[in-house]
């Protein structure tokens, strides 16, 4: 077949199917080659599509259709249409009112490397079908639209065979509550199970049961713990109790994404169920807990209610990271969260939301849907329900959920609906709030403050840059929070929240003796860029006696930023005014660990790079490299004679537990670590590293080393340690690749890239090598290009046999047009070679697309 180029799919041609589907009946006879897989299918007319007669069209790929019956009546093969994408049956063949439609189909679940549908993962049956995998093992309306209660049979000698819903007899399943296809799965191999039970608020007896490889059982605690509590909170604080009389969750070794939310079946990339603190960090342990939850919240925000089309991708998923992210500040420290998410909220988002991939939160148009499980949908997504939340309160807030969740229970919804509930929950009108769902790019908001005859008022202005598609924005409703500190540090005023909704407002604040010093956007509250100018003295008190944590930190952030670049740029000097500062929060024992941990971190090297291009010029990555070393090692020398101390004081007495306190104690004293690293000659790291019982400690001190350009030793012992586990091994393909200095990057991963267990087609292992060196900026941008090369050369191989991953990790190009017109070149250079790529697939050709332009 001649490949065609592949259509644009548009939310504005929405349409309802032309039939609905009851009941669905599936059998699958197992084969690692050639699985059988028949369906019963009961289709229902569609009452208001009344321009029939209609085909039958059904989604189907890489099938091979042994037979086909409409009502008992066997259909002809040439009375079948088939395509690369599914096959239609002719009106006259189909009677509108309904019918009983079966077919086999056979499937090679083995050749599937693109890891949807139907795979193998370690001699395991394992499936994807979020969000288009369900036509990979058999014909059907693959919508999620269509929603049906599904029966399932598998025969197979695995002595595990698992579906979804309620279990029946072994390797025979239920599933009670109506689904779209793509929250079907489907699990057999040879596993151990992890068990535990939960009674639900109402009384309910729920299993648990995290499924694992024989082996792997005594690194389930931490998940099923998180479950458990992941379980009370959805009841607590949404009233959400669990409808099954099981949750199971499954490892498996072999997934492009994180997790997946398959009703009463989640499965799992393996790295975040299985933890021990041998092998997981503290980052690892808060990042299972966290996708635990979103898993299991899902089952209320995406699978009771789930989403029309996948154009309103982020009802489910912008709502259910904010559940998620609003579980870990309850369970850990909600100011530090705040602080992570929003690193992470400018790191990906900020600068996706600024490049050739901007789209809106609900996109309207789309090629390939894989490609939109982005930072946008997902990370903005969340920051629109928290402005939402923050507008209406509280308590308004959860009388809107309620109503939500009583009013769209067992439907497909829309952003439409969900924008209605809170309008009928709270009487206000959201029409001008809803433009963050259509809009891309970020805001910026300035702010110029004004103190005249006593009155304090702020002028804030907002505008919002072109994106692709989208050259004029209008303004959005931006809630900014706003606290005033009078000059002893306290607060001046009672804290306000402002609503910017047009494109210049002042709000006069009130009278004061003295000017107030502003804290302005506290929390974050809305995913925007403040402009303000602000001096080194002011950010200093803030980052002093600011009382809302984010901004206490933003303070010195924002302080070090405008240094660094200075520095980049203009060789600007190092200010001993920010060392003071620095240096006083750091050893400041009133201040949780982990908040001193962010603060005494220095912002990243991206970070750096984006606050370049905000001004206009051309970021440097040696220059940025070295600005930040040096800024580093002035701190270090600073704070030197208490660098011991506070090294030692933040040793956690006692066997390892993930908890946030000590979690936070050993983030803080990693960062002390890497900065008496640069004094010691690595003497206390290497030390840290022969004695650390748990993988923080030993990771902290490996990277410390390497990053300063030494760890040889240890990085052979690690590897020794570790290398029959696939997690950990991970860590020391990405550790090296990330923390590699400039000048050694490139060889470091080319070795990797040829060691033996470089499995490339298993996508962590992929990623673990590929990803943190593209994003480990003076490594990767190589003036000689041959870091572009080396990315462009490996997209192109696992193209062939991955397009989802391929084509995500080909957003790594996505900020070319940040540099000079010599990498300018060499980057579109390669971005060209992978566009020119015999057989390229639709995934990677439209991110390649889109990134030229
Ligand atoms: N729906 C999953 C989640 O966010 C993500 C996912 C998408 C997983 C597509 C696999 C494939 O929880
Ligand atoms: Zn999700």
């Amino acid at each position: 077949m001649r490949p065609t180029q592949a259509p644009t799919i548009r939310l504005s041609d929405y349409q309802e199917p032309a039939f609905w589907v009851d009941t669905v009946k599936l059998s699958f006879d197992l084969d690692p080659t050639a699985t059988r897989v028949t369906s019963k299918i009961t289709f229902r007319a569609n009452e208001t599509r009344a321009d029939g007669p209609h085909d039958l069209k059904l989604d189907g790929r890489n099938l091979k259709l042994i037979t086909a019956s409409i009502n008992g009546n066997a259909i002809p093969a040439d009375a079948i249409l088939q395509d690369a994408e599914g096959l239609t049956i002719p009106s006259d063949l189909v009677p509108q009112d309904g019918f009983v439609w079966v077919a086999e189909v056979e499937i090679n679940p083995s050749a599937n490397t693109a890891l949807e549908g139907l795979y193998m993962s370690n001699g395991m049956y394992c499936t994807q079908c979020e969000a288009q995998g369900f036509r990979k093992i058999t014909f059907y309306p693959d919508r999620p639209d269509v929603m049906a209660t599904f029966d399932v049979e598998i025969k197979g000698d695995a002595p595990v065979l698992l579906s979804n819903g309620n279990k029946l007899a072994h390797g025979i399943w239920h599933d009670p509550w109506p689904k779209p296809a793509y929250l079907f799965a489907l699990v057999a191999g040879d596993l151990k199970s992890y068990d535990d039970t939960f009674t639900t608020a109402s009384g309910r007896h729920v299993d648990l049961q995290i499924f694992v490889r024989d082996g792997d059982q005594d690194k389930c605690a931490y998940a099923m713990d998180a479950l458990k509590r992941s379980m009370k909170w959805d009841e607590e604080v949404y009233g959400r109790e669990y409808d099954l009389d099981l949750f199971m969750i499954v490892a498996v070794d072999d997934f492009n994404m994180g997790a997946m939310e398959n009703k009463g079946l989640n499965i799992f990339n393996s790295k975040y169920v299985l933890a021990s603190p041998e092998t997981a960090t503290d980052v690892d342990f808060e990042r299972i807990e966290g996708i635990i939850a979103h898993e299991y919240f899902h089952n209320w925000t995406g699978n009771r209610i789930t989403c029309r089309d996948w154009f309103q991708l982020c009802l489910k998923e912008g709502l259910t990271v904010f559940r998620d992210q609003t579980f870990t500040g309850d369970m850990r420290s909600h100011g530090v969260k705040r602080i992570d998410d929003v690193l992470q909220l400018r790191g990906r988002q900020f600068r996706e939301d600024a490049g050739p991939l901007a789209h809106p939160v609900r996109p309207e148009e789309y090629i390939e849907i894989n490609n939109f499980y982005t930072a946008t949908v997902y990370e903005k997504g969340a920051e629109v329900i928290g402005m939402l939340k923050l507008l209406v309160g509280d308590e308004n807030y959860r009388k809107a959920l309620d109503l939500y969740f009583d009013r769209h229970d067992g439907q497909a919804c829309t952003i439409e609906h969900w924008i209605a509930v809170f309008e009928d929950a709270t009487g206000r009108d959201l029409a001008q709030f809803k433009r963050w769902y259509s809009q891309a790019g970020t805001p910026i908001v300035k702010v110029r403050e004004e103190f005249a005859n006593g009155r304090y008022t702020l002028h804030l202005s907002q505008s919002t840059p072109p994106t692709p598609g989208q050259p004029d924005k209008l303004p959005l409703v931006i809630p900014v929070r706003v606290g005033l500190l009078a000059g002893d540090g306290s607060e001046a005023a009672p804290k306000q929240l402002l609503e910017l909704t047009q494109s210049e407002q002042s709000f006069d604040l009130g009278a004061f003796d003295e000017k107030p010093v502003p804290s302005i956007l506290r929390g974050f509250s809305a995913p925007v860029i403040l402009k303000h100018d602000v001096d080194n003295a002011t950010r200093a008190f803030l980052l002093a006696h600011d009382s809302d944590p984010f901004n206490k930190w933003e303070a010195g952030s924002a302080y070090a930023s405008d240094m660094l670049v200075d520095m980049a740029l203009n060789d600007g000097a190092i200010d001993a005014a920010y060392l003071d500062a620095i240096h006083a929060v750091a050893l400041d024992d009133t201040l949780d660990p982990a908040f001193r941990a962010f603060a005494v971190g220095l912002p990243s090297e991206e970070e750096i790079t984006s606050a370049i291009v905000a001004l206009g010029e051309k970021p440097d990555p040696d220059a940025i490299y070295g600005a930040r070393n040096a800024l580093s090692l002035a701190m270090a020398q600073k704070m030197a004679d208490d660098l011991p101390n506070l090294y030692t004081a933040m040793q956690v007495d006692g066997p390892y537990s993930p908890d946030a306190e000590a979690a936070g104690k050993r983030a803080l004293a990693s960062t002390a670590l890497g900065l008496l690293t640069k004094l010691d000659g690595g003497k206390t790291a290497a030390k840290q590293f022969d004695n650390a019982d748990n993988m923080t400690l030993q990771i902290s001190a490996l990277a410390a080393l390497i990053r300063a350009g030494a760890g040889e030793t240890q990085s052979a012992a690690f590897y020794d340690q570790w290398k029959s586990d696939n997690i950990v091994l991970d860590k020391w393909f990405a550790i090296q690749a990330s923390c590699a200095t400039p000048d050694a990057g490139l060889d470091i991963v080319q070795q990797l890239a040829t060691h033996p267990d470089f499995n490339w087609k298993n996508p962590n292992r992929f990623r673990s090598l590929i990803g943190p060196f593209a994003m480990n900026p003076a490594a990767f941008h190589r003036i000689d290009g041959k870091g572009y090369q080396f990315l462009a050369d490996w997209l192109i191989k696992l193209d062939a046999i991955n397009p989802q991953t391929t084509a995500r990790m080909a957003g790594l190009f996505e900020t070319w047009k940040r540099y000079d017109k010599k990498r300018q070149t060499l980057i579109t250079g390669q971005l060209r070679r992978i566009a020119d790529t015999k057989n390229l697939s639709k995934d990677t050709s439209e991110i390649v697309g889109k990134i030229l332009g």
